[in-house]
């Protein structure tokens, strides 16, 4: 696994602590002890990521890529075991308890998935799955719930927002349904986004767009991000210069 990184430029920014890194990992391990013996998934990660930051992990498919943000967002589960330390914005993760990640998580830290529809519940229309996050961690009205739904939905590219506010995920391109992931995971406006693998489901005309999106949103709304691939071609193709 490697990592690249680089700086973006960056505007205000609304952290808790003034100094230090936004995210500190120090000598990250992950360890998964099954009946079939113990696999060292993660071993000794270490990098700082200032707020507004980009980041590339790269390596190839079982490296422990896909592991290492679990373990940064405290999303590991038995039979699991996460040593080290993940501080963010002076809050260690590690042995925190669910109550503290989930509040850490949203406003904190959102990541996205390769796989949308892995992602998305079929049972909801997308407009109930985003307007839930506004309703449940805000307590806002359905009213204003769902009129930000439709912002959130036009601001990620899903052209006539508000009239596709009651279809379901499988009613949407592949595509448009990973611009609704991302909309999801930008909802309470994180400090950090983990996007993982998030282009590799789709072919290359939709890649693009989906890269140049990211990279819109990181810039407008003053995101560190976390780009986790295996191709690595990626982050030559990352787009530079201004959105
Ligand atoms: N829940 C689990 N239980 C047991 N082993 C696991 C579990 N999750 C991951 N592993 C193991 O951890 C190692 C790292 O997996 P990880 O998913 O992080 O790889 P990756 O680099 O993301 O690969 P890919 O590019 O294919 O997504 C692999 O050997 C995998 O089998
Ligand atoms: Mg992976």
């Amino acid at each position: 696994m490697a990592a690249i990184s680089g700086l973006v430029p960056r505007t205000a920014g609304a952290r808790q602590e003034a100094a230090g890194p936004l995210l500190q990992v120090a000598d990250l391990e992950v360890d998964f002890r099954t009946a079939r013996g113990t696999t060292h998934a993660v071993r000794g990660v270490d990098f700082s990521l200032e707020p507004g930051e980009s980041l590339a992990i790269l390596g190839e498919s079982g490296s422990g890529k896909t592991v290492t943000g679990r373990g940064i967002l405290g999303l590991v589960d038995p039979p699991g075991r996460v040593r080290g330390s993940v501080r963010f914005d002076g809050r260690e993760i590690v042995g925190s308890s669910d109550a503290e990640l989930r509040e850490i998580r949203g406003p904190g830290m959102a990541t996205v998935f390769q796989d949308s529809l892995d992602s998305l519940n079929p049972v909801f229309t997308v407009g109930a799955q985003l307007a839930e996050i506004f309703r449940v961690r805000l307590g806002w009205s359905r009213h204003d719930a769902r009129g930000e739904a439709v912002r959130l939905m036009a601001e990620v590219g899903i052209p006539a927002a508000e009239d596709r506010l009651n279809d379901y995920p499988h009613q949407f391109s592949g595509g448009m349904r990973q611009r609704i992931c991302i909309a999801m995971a930008i909802a309470l406006k994180p400090q950090l986004l983990i996007a993982d693998e998030p282009t590799t489901a789709l072919d290359a005309t939709v890649q693009a767009g989906i890269l140049e999106l990211i990279r819109r949103l990181q810039v407008e709304h003053d995101m560190a991000l976390i780009f986790v691939t295996h191709d690595l071609a990626s982050p030559v193709r990352w787009p530079t210069g201004s959105p």
